[in-house]
């Protein structure tokens, strides 16, 4: 994968800070990219485990509303990732700039494609065509990017769960809490329908610029996640029509079995509710001439191309994933599932000098060893042998 130039920081999460980068190949020819470097205070096993748990959903999904995952990089003992960099705000951004409801059509628009990006992760099958069972988890406006070109991103699978390898399905909430389902604050089965419902509150704060059940305090929040009634968008925002407002109420149900289904079928309802009340269609370049406007590019790709050249503070040098290792330590992986995701290409190939043993070499050590120790115990009762005759000759003739 050649080596990395790197740039400026140009987004940070609770994990990881993300650099543009300028990935260098052999014959003079780069690109831009983003690298997200895992934090360094946080590398601990969970974590690198995780973080490797990320590359192996990532690169698997393949799908016009999910950023594109390349592979995984190593810079001194620090694990990164290297993906498509996508010159765009996540919504979180856009809501802050902007400081009002996103008109409907736009709302809608980048709410279908979420759920198309959702539908592709949740369906996600491995070569034998079993359902790998992947749930995000962490659906939040950070975690979603609209780019200047137009095109919605889904972001982050860092906590993603698979639950053809997830042991305990029913784990402590993960993900930033005022997204979370109340399934997941009651420790109930979890399944993508929570992700349905965290797509649901993203509507509803893009339709109303007001967060739905972030509070003062996590106690508090969970709390209105569970207990608070939830306001329809149509008090806010008048201009939201009134199927609109049912979707984004049945996304939010509290009982998952009222919720959508699936993710499609959230976004088959969006796209009908759109069409029959008249709200313009939001093409994908519409989308991207209205967010230049909304909140204007500081800089653009080539500018920051430009200034890693000339300004880049290190290389990041490509070496061996690792990736199969961690691996075989996931709790209760299915052989098949566990198959398709150490089956996932190697970014780059592995330097022959930085490859740790791997199982047959570590055998073929242990097994030279010990035909070494045979060796020497045979010699040695050689000897004794030769010194017991010597002494019997000496005693016999003497
Ligand atoms: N490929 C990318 N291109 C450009 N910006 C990105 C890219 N990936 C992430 N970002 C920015 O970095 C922020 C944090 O990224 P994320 O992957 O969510 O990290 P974390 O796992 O630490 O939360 C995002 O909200 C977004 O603003
Ligand atoms: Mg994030």
């Amino acid at each position: 994968m050649g080596s990395y130039l790197l740039g400026r920081r140009i987004g940070a999460g609770g994990m990881s800070s993300i650099y543009a980068a300028r990935q260098e190949s052999r014959v003079g020819i780069g690109r831009l990219v983003a690298v997200k470097m895992m934090n360094p205070a946080l590398r601990d096993r969970t974590r690198i485990k995780m973080f490797l748990r990320e590359a192996l959903i990532s690169t698997q999904l393949e799908h016009p509303n999910i950023v594109r995952t390349y592979g995984v990089l190593r810079s001194r003992g620090r694990l990164c990732l290297a993906m498509e960099f996508l010159h765009g705000v996540n919504l979180s951004s856009l809501l802050r700039e902007t400081g009002k409801p996103l008109p409907v059509g736009v709302a809608l628009k980048i709410a279908a494609d979420v759920a198309a990006a959702l539908h592709a992760a949740h369906e996600l099958r491995d070569s034998h065509g079993t359902r790998l069972g992947i749930v995000h988890q962490d659906v939040s406006p950070h975690n979603v990017m609209v780019t200047y070109e137009g095109t919605t991103k889904l972001l982050d699978f860092g906590i993603a769960r698979l639950s053809s390898i997830d042991a305990s399905w029913t784990a402590a909430p993960k993900g930033k809490t005022a997204y979370i389902a109340p399934e997941q604050v009651t420790y109930g089965k979890l399944d993508r329908r929570v992700d349905i419902f965290a797509l649901g509150v993203v509507l509803h704060e893009l339709l109303t610029a007001k967060r739905l059940f972030g509070r003062d305090s996590v106690g508090q929040t969970i709390s209105a996640i569970v207990n608070d009634d939830i306001p329809d968008v149509r008090t806010v925002n008048e201009s939201v029509p009134a199927d609109v407002a049912e979707i984004v109420a049945r996304a939010l149900e509290r009982d998952p079995k009222k919720r959508y289904g699936d993710a499609e079928a959230m976004r088959e309802a969006l796209l009908e509710a759109r069409d029959s009340n008249g709200i313009e269609r939001v093409s994908g370049p519409a989308l991207g001439a209205w967010l230049r406007n909304a909140v204007p590019p500081v800089h653009s790709p080539a500018e920051l191309e430009n200034e890693i050249v000339l300004t880049s503070s290190g290389t990041l040098k490509a070496s061996h994933p690792h990736v199969s290792e961690p691996l075989t330590h996931l709790p209760r992986a299915s052989r098949r599932a566990r198959g398709v995701l150490s089956g996932m290409p190697p970014a780059m190939p592995p330097p022959p000098a930085s490859r740790p043993p791997t199982a047959t070499t570590a055998q073929r050590t242990a097994t030279t060893r010990f035909s070494m120790s045979l060796l020497t115990a045979t010699a040695a009762f050689g000897v004794v042998l030769i010194v017991l005759a010597f002494l019997f000759l000496a005693v016999r003739f003497r």
